[in-house]
């Protein structure tokens, strides 16, 4: 081929991708290269902007290491993330979805705790919150015997991988719905978090005046065979960055029902005041139920 001006340059490029023998890569390659060609003649992309483009995608590549992921906090902090769950769930984005994203802090196998019991496990500073969740299909039938791990991040916002102040394992745990597809247990009360802004993203951020909070939630990750496993985060609406979420994961489905509560605990006369509760219901939607990969040990 020999090209004279960038149209033609599209074009044959283009004609490359179509030689691809599976379908679902020539779709995903020729839209790319349509998109991605359009992008840079909408920003009129200069050399010297390319160069930085290039040298900052191996920056992010680098940075990636067992424990840190800086090509999906930089998905998360663009929205894509999101925007690929919204997509995939709900009935393809037409309907609300408990789903919501991983994130980078779901381990494999959490202790388990009955019903009832707590997942505090070493001495964590905090207000106490009860949690009563429920797990449902689309028909809103409970889902009985259903495994649902719960993790968090600590008062001071750490997970307890991040904190050499908690035991191993501190507020996790993997519990079992009942028969009637309830689930509930106790723990303290969780707030927001940065994310780490030491690298590519975090210059971002700051080039674009964002804070780094994710508001206060709790993740859960529920499987049930029959099932799509169900992969969630439950947010705070008291949170102070329950509006600006940096990686963009609220909304109004996954906005929790916490209350608090000044009045002594009706059945735990332990429990100081004020306390919380939180309330939710899971809907599990239909699908194979494939354990994603854990990201950390
Ligand atoms: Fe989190």
């Amino acid at each position: 081929m020999r090209i004279s001006n960038d149209q033609e340059l599209t074009e044959a490029v283009l004609g490359v991708m179509d030689r691809t023998q599976s379908p679902r890569l020539r779709e995903i390659m020729a839209s790319l290269i349509k998109h991605l060609h359009g992008f840079v003649r909408d920003v009129r992309l200069t050399e010297a902007e390319f160069r930085e483009a290039t040298s900052i995608l191996n920056e992010m590549g680098k940075l990636t290491s067992d424990t840190h992921n800086e090509m999906v906090l930089m998905a998360g902090s663009l929205g894509v993330s999101s925007l690929v769950c919204l997509l995939n769930n709900g009935d393809g984005g037409q309907t609300e979805t408990s789903q919501s994203l991983l994130g980078p802090f779901w381990r494999l196998n959490s202790p388990r705790v009955e019903n009832g019991g707590t997942i505090v496990r070493s001495d964590t500073p905090g207000e106490t919150l009860f949690v009563d969740g429920c797990v449902v299909d689309q028909q809103g039938r409970p889902i009985a015997g259903a495994e649902v791990d719960v993790w968090h991040a600590s008062p001071v916002g750490l997970y307890e991988n991040q904190d050499p102040d908690q035991v191993d394992m501190n507020l996790r745990g993997k519990l079992t719905t009942d028969s009637d597809g309830r689930f509930w247990f106790s723990t303290v009360r969780m707030v927001g978090y940065p994310i780490p802004t030491d690298g590519v993203v975090g210059r971002l951020l700051s080039a674009q005046e964002r804070h780094p909070y994710r508001p206060a939630h709790l993740h859960a990750l529920i499987f049930k065979p029959g099932f799509k496993v169900l992969i969630s985060q439950v947010y705070d609406p008291s949170d102070p960055h329950i509006d600006s979420d940096v990686q963009f994961g609220v909304t109004r489905a996954l906005t929790g029902d916490f209350v608090r509560h000044d009045t002594p605990h009706p059945s735990d006369p332990r429990c100081i005041m004020p306390w919380y509760s939180l309330t939710y219901t899971y809907v599990m939607e239909d699908g194979a139920a494939v354990l994603p990969r854990p990201p950390i040990k």
